[in-house]
C-alpha cells in the first residue's frame, strides 16, 4: 500500500495534487510519500516484534538526506556500503552504533573513516579485508566488531544482475569455508567477532531462498559456536521484492518474512538485522515526466517524455518494468491502445517501456513512474548534459524540495579547463 491515489480525478500524493508540484518544480522530478517509508520501515519493525532487532535501511536505495532523516527519526539504522554514504548517514544525525558496513572493496580510507567516526559493525568479504581492518583497526588503537558475511550459494531467483548469494557471485566468503576463516579472524587481536552476515540478492519474490539461507546460518551459528565463538548477532541483507507490476504480483510481506526469520532463527536467542532498502522505498516514490510528442512510427506510436534513461535507469539497465499513469486519472472504460514509453536520449535503449496499454495522452500531459523510490534518483546521471532531477518530499499536506534542479551554469562549472587551453 502506498500514499499515492487519484481523488477526484487527480493524482495526489498524501494531500498534495502531483500537477501542484508539477506546476512549481516544472518536470521530470521524483517525488516521495514520508507515510509511506514511514509505514514500510514500520511494518519490518513490528515483522520482527518479540526479537531483539534493528532494521538498518539500505540507503543505496535513496540516500536523500530527508528521506535518511525521516527514517532516522523513526528509529532506523542504516546499511552503508561506501565513505560517502557513512557521511551522509552521518550528517542526517545517524550515530554510528546503528550504522553497519557492509560492501566487498572497502577502501582503507573508507575503514578509517568509519573506526574514527564509530560503527556497528563492519560486515567483512574478504580475508584480505580483513587483514587491512584489523591492522586499521590496531593502528588506530581500536578494536573492530565484525560479522563476516558468508556466501551461502543459494539462488535467489531474481534478475542475474543483482543476485549475490550464488557461489559465482563476487559476495561473501564460500559457507563452507567460514569455520576457517572465523579462525583466523578469533586470532586477529584488530577484530572482534560479533556475529554472521548473509544477503542473497534483491528483488526477491519468494520465501524460499530465504528459507534455505537462513538455514544455513543457523547450522552455521551453531557450529561457530561449539568451536567457541561468540555469535550474538545476525544480519540477514536486505532484498525482499515490491510489487512493480500492480495488476499480475503478490510478492510476501514483510510480516511474512519476520514470521521466517523467527521460524529458521529464532532459538539462537540471536540479536537481529535486516537490511531493506527497496522494499522502504520503491513505493514511497514516482518519478513525474511530462509529455513531449505524440510521433506515430511504423507500426508503432511513441509517447516521448521528458524524462529519460539517466534519470531512471531501470528499465534500461534490468529490463525492468514500472508501472506508468496518467496525472490525470483516465475516465472509466477510456480505451487504451499498446505504445511504445521512451526518453529523448539518444540511444534506443532509453525506452521505459514497449508496446505498453496506455490510455490516451497528448503533448503536455503528466504521467507518473510508480515504485520509483528505490534506485531511482541515486542512479541517476547527467548523461546528454540533463541536469540531475529534483526530489521532493511530501508529509500530509505539505511538500518540499529536498534536492533542487542544478542550473546548467552550476553543471557546466564543474568542469575546468586545464591553463594551455
Ligand atoms: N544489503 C546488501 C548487502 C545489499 O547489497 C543490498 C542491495 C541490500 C541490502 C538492499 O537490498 P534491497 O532490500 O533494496 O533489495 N539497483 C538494483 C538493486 C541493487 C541492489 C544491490 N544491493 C535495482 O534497481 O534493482
Amino acid at each position: 500500500m502506498d500514499h499515492f491515489l487519484y481523488r477526484d480525478g487527480a493524482l495526489f500524493a498524501e494531500d498534495v495534487a502531483v500537477a501542484d508540484i508539477a506546476a512549481e518544480v516544472g518536470t521530470p522530478f521524483y517525488v516521495y510519500s514520508t507515510a509511506t517509508l514511514l509505514r514500510h520501515f514500520r511494518l519490518f519493525d513490528a515483522a520482527l516484534e518479540g526479537m531483539d532487532h534493528l532494521v538498518c535501511y539500505a540507503m543505496k536505495a535513496n540516500s536523500n538526506q530527508a528521506v535518511l532523516r525521516t527514517l532516522a527519526q523513526a528509529g532506523a539504522g542504516m546499511d552503508v556500503v561506501s565513505g560517502g554514504e557513512y557521511q551522509r548517514a552521518r550528517a542526517a544525525g545517524v550515530p554510528g552504533e546503528r550504522i553497519v558496513f557492509s560492501g566487498v572493496g572497502k577502501t582503507q580510507a573508507e575503514i578509517r573513516t568509519a573506526l574514527e567516526g564509530g560503527i556497528r559493525q563492519f560486515n567483512v568479504e574478504s580475508e584480505p579485508e580483513m587483514a587491512v581492518l584489523d591492522a586499521t583497526a590496531r593502528a588506530l588503537g581500536k578494536v573492530a566488531p565484525i560479522t563476516i558475511r558468508v556466501n551461502p550459494d543459494v539462488d535467489a531467483k531474481t534478475h542475474a544482475k543483482i543476485a549475490t548469494g550464488k557461489s559465482e557471485n563476487k559476495f561473501g566468503i564460500p559457507i563452507a569455508r567460514a569455520r576457517e576463516v572465523y579462525r583466523m579472524a578469533a586470532a586477529m587481536p584488530g577484530l572482534e567477532v560479533v556475529g554472521i552476515d548473509v544477503h542473497i540478492g534483491s528483488q526477491l519474490t519468494d520465501l524460499e531462498p530465504y528459507a534455505l539461507a537462513y538455514g544455513k546460518v543457523a547450522e552455521l551459528t551453531e557450529a561457530l559456536r561449539a568451536d567457541g565463538h561468540v555469535i550474538r548477532r545476525l544480519d540477514l541483507g536486505g532484498g525482499l521484492g515490491i510489487p512493480y507490476e500492480r495488476s499480475n504480483a503478490d510478492p510476501p510481506l514483510p510480516s511474512d518474512y519476520g514470521a521466517l526469520v523467527k521460524r529458521t532463527l529464532g532459538h539462537l536467542g540471536c540479536e537481529i538485522e535486516i537490511e531493506p532498502g527497496r522494499l522502504i522505498a520503491g513505493n514511497a516514490g514516482l518519478m513525474v515526466s511530462e509529455v513531449i510528442y505524440v510521433k506515430s512510427g511504423e507500426g508503432r506510436d511513441f509517447l516521448i517524455l521528458d524524462g529519460a534513461m539517466n534519470d531512471l535507469i531501470r528499465p534500461a539497465m534490468y529490463d525492468a518494468w514500472h508501472d506508468i499513469i496518467p496525472v490525470v486519472e483516465p475516465a472509466a472504460g477510456v480505451e487504451r491502445a499498446p505504445i511504445d514509453v521512451v526518453g529523448p536520449v539518444c540511444e534506443s535503449g532509453d525506452t521505459f517501456a514497449r508496446q505498453r496499454m496506455m490510455p490516451p495522452l497528448l503533448a503536455g500531459d503528466l504521467v507518473a513512474f510508480r515504485s520509483a523510490g528505490a534506485y531511482g534518483a541515486v542512479m541517476s546521471s547527467e548523461y546528454n548534459s540533463r541536469p540531475l532531477i529534483p526530489e521532493v518530499l511530501v508529509h500530509g499536506d505539505q511538500f518540499a524540495v529536498i534536492r533542487r534542479r542544478p542550473t546548467f551554469d552550476e553543471m557546466i562549472n564543474r568542469d575546468t579547463i586545464p591553463e594551455w587551453l
